[in-house]
């Protein structure tokens, strides 16, 4: 069944939705976009929402976004804009002016000063894992909410370390060198198997758990320790403490986040309580590991071989920077044997570009049609239900305020002559946000509420979506 047409009182936007669903596995926030399916569970048309009183919805995409992306906006018939690099902040602010939806990876910074001019904007869309290049905080002000990614990149960096903890137990990558400078060395001492071995994960979270089922899959045992208590995939086991988990594991592996009580989370005490000849794997967060410690415990021959991907300071640009001006044991790190350093690539594959595609994609398209704000980093989340083409004369308001009290009792005098089928309202900080679905109203009524709801103070954005 498909879904009925939009409506646009500008007559200017048709939208049909061709939907593709994200390999993340945070499904609450996958779950198919309310609306887009073109009909609910009772079968019922789904009424597609556009919005009241805008022009046609205007995006630039920068970065070159992923074509995933690319492709769910233009089926919206959205009017898109992509181009291949950042700008700079002059241009950057010329363009902000005109336009709804800003996609962006993670170069072109939107800073307050290019925000305050973006009168127009909606929404932005990081289309990466990181939010920190856009400042969020005045975003919300303003009632622009981002969205991004952090999670569809978790399985290549599950099988990043799988292919770390085969390399590190066959030293491969030294072996490797070797060949590479013309040196034949064939060994096997200290050389091993690892099926059989024990998987030590910190942090069993979307990487952590992914592991667990590749791991054991190849033979393995796990064990793993997290603050929560987490149900075990497969016949993984949950230990109470990280001494317990580093005493017993010939692998340790880390994934938690970058959180005051993770830094130096493995330094000197640490590396005392591993097995003589375990190994370190560290994909997550460079301050995570004291790697000075991690020199000594190597150097020791305590630990037998370490991955890193992530460091405490890391290059803002590829080339020669991995140097003592940028850690000052740069130097040392490099000469050690059986150490494999990847420059954080743990996420970086085609299959996470384009699942990052899909899940922004159809994040904003989300938010533009149906005011949805599941996911989003800086608003509160909220969602309703859709709504149903048998609702023939209902809308849906939006109203992005300032987290003040009284609000919704004066919304709801705006709103009262007509029927509040179903509304939600929450806040974050300073910000709250509001939707109501309401029934009998037409549109002559639309353009009164609007204009009541944008009178009064504590009004940061208001949209109407019927
Ligand atoms: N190398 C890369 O390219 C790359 C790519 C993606 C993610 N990451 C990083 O990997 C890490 C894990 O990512 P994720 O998506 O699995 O995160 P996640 O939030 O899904 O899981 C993190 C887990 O760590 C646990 N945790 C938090 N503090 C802890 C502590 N003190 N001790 C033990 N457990 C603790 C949490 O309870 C959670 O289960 C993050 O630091 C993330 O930034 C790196």
């Amino acid at each position: 069944m498909s879904a009925t047409q939009a409506r646009d009182i500008e007559g200017a936007r048709r939208v049909s939705y061709s939907l593709s669903f994200s390999n993340s596995p945070t499904m609450s926030f996958h779950s198919p976009p309310a609306g887009s399916l073109g009909a609910n569970l009772s079968g019922r048309a789904l009424k597609q929402l556009t919005p009241f009183n805008s022009q046609n919805i205007k995006i630039l995409l920068l970065e070159n976004v992923n074509q995933t992306g690319r492709d769910i906006l233009t089926a919206q018939g959205y009017q898109v804009e992509a181009l291949k690099t950042s700008l700079p902040e002059a241009e950057l602010i010329e363009k902000i002016r005109d336009i709804h939806v800003i996609g962006i990876r993670s170069k072109t910074k939107l800073s307050q000063n290019v925000l305050r001019e973006a009168k127009n904007l909606l929404v932005i869309g990081c289309f990466c894992i990181g939010t920190n290049q856009v400042d969020l905080d005045y975003a919300a002000k303003q009632g622009i909410a981002v969205f991004n990614s952090p999670f569809a990149n978790s399985r290549s960096v599950a099988e990043l370390v799988i292919a770390e903890i085969i390399a590190l137990a066959r030293q491969l990558c030294d072996r490797s060198m070797e060949i590479h400078r013309g040196f034949w060395n064939k060994v096997s001492q200290n050389c091993w198997e690892i099926r059989g071995k024990t998987l030590g994960i910190v942090g069993y979270g979307h990487i952590g758990s992914q592991l667990s089922v590749l791991a054991e899959a190849m033979g393995m045992k796990v064990i793993y320790y997290d603050i929560v208590s987490l149900m075990a995939m497969g016949i993984a086991r949950q230990v109470p403490t990280l001494d317990a988990l580093l005493e017993e594991a010939d692998f340790v592996t880390l994934h938690v986040p970058d959180l005051p009580e993770t830094r130096n989370m493995i330094s000197h005490a640490q590396f005392s309580k591993m097995k003589t000849g375990s190994y370190l794997i560290n994909a997550s967060r460079g301050t995570v590991v004291d790697i000075p410690a991690l020199i000594e415990a190597m150097s020791s021959g305590k630990i037998a071989g370490a991955a890193l991907d992530v460091y405490p300071n890391e290059p803002a640009a590829n080339g020669e920077y991995f140097n003592n001006n940028l850690n000052q044991w740069g130097e040392q790190l490099r000469a050690l044997n059986n150490l494999i350093l990847t420059p954080h690539i743990g996420g970086s594959t085609e299959e996470a570009q384009r699942a990052i595609g899909v899940e922004v994609g159809e994040a904003l398209v989300r938010y533009i049609n149906e005011g949805t704000t599941l996911g989003s980093v800086n608003l509160p989340e909220a969602s309703l239900r859709s709504l149903t083409s048998d609702e023939p004369d209902h809308a849906r308001v939006i109203y992005i305020h300032h987290n003040v009290p009284g609000v919704l009792r004066k919304v709801n005098a705006i709103l009262g002559n007509h029927n509040v089928d179903k509304q939600i309202s929450d806040s974050k900080g300073e910000t709250a946000y509001l939707m109501a679905d309401i029934s009998d109203v037409k549109v002559e009524d639309l353009k009164e509420i609007s204009e009541q709801l944008d009178a009064l103070s504590s009004r940061i954005l208001t949209r109407i979506l019927y």
